[in-house]
């Protein structure tokens, strides 16, 4: 992706490392995909410069496939590792990813654990699916849930086919923070790049808050950044 690309993860790069600085031992609620990498070499480059320090922060992650190992290349763990942990000085004891293997009452109760433990998230960074989910909540589910184990949709499985070797090795579980969490966030900002993202921004932001657009309950939350180009932003 171009420029636009670059400008929405600069842009959004910016509002993390001002939370940072202004807050040190901030807690960041973090995401994977495509749409977070860009933010991730920004923040990298500038802390290379020395401009921000994670040397006190906490991370929080959103989700984890469930079955994959926290090695395994395609889990959500080694992606922040190699995308953006190794590159930086958070200390690894103060990042947070769901454990995949972990069975499914304890992991989603320690999560949770976890998220209290800390405070509670300063800033939650979200993408935003095709499917208008946030984390892994899928349309159709509850508002009202903390960290749960879900059935991926087929469109999410089909969004993630291209990640793994054979049909059946893609993932139809993962744990994700929920709804309930990601609402308890002091600040969300989502960020949202490519005209495949315009009508679900749309959706998400001027449509009704129904829970088949899972992230059509942001616009209950009283302060959420949207950071996207033009192309994701064109419908609205
Ligand atoms: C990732 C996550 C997902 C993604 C969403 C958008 O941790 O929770 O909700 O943010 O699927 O993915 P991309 O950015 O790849 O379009």
């Amino acid at each position: 992706m171009g420029n636009d690309y670059r400008d929405m993860s600069r842009k959004a790069a910016n509002i993390i490392s001002a939370q940072v600085i202004l807050k040190p031992s901030s807690v960041l609620g973090l995401a994977t995909g495509a749409s977070p990498l860009g933010v991730y070499s920004q923040l990298i480059e500038w802390y290379r410069k020395g401009d921000v320090d994670f040397s006190e922060a906490v991370t929080i992650n959103l989700d984890e496939y469930k079955g994959l190992a926290p090695e395994d290349p395609r889990s959500f763990r080694y992606f922040m590792n190699e995308n953006f942990f190794k590159h930086i000085n958070v200390r690894p004891e103060n990042t947070n990813v769901p454990d995949g293997m972990a069975p499914e009452a304890d992991e989603c109760a320690r999560y949770d654990g976890v998220i209290r433990a800390s405070g509670g998230i300063d800033m939650q960074m979200l993408g935003l699916g095709h499917n208008g989910h946030i984390g892994f909540n899928e349309p159709g589910g509850s508002f009202d849930k903390d960290t749960h184990c879900v059935s991926l949709s087929d469109s999410t499985i089909e969004a993630n086919r291209r990640f793994f070797e054979k049909d059946e090795d893609v993932p139809r579980k993962a744990y994700t923070m929920g709804i309930r969490s990601i609402m308890q966030a002091r600040r969300i900002v989502v960020i949202a790049s490519g005209a495949r993202k315009a009508a679900i921004v749309m959706e998400a932001f001027r449509g009704p808050i129904t829970p088949q657009v899972p992230a059509s309950v942001l616009q209950l939350h009283n302060n959420v950044t949207l950071v996207g180009d033009t192309d994701a932003l064109s419908m609205i």
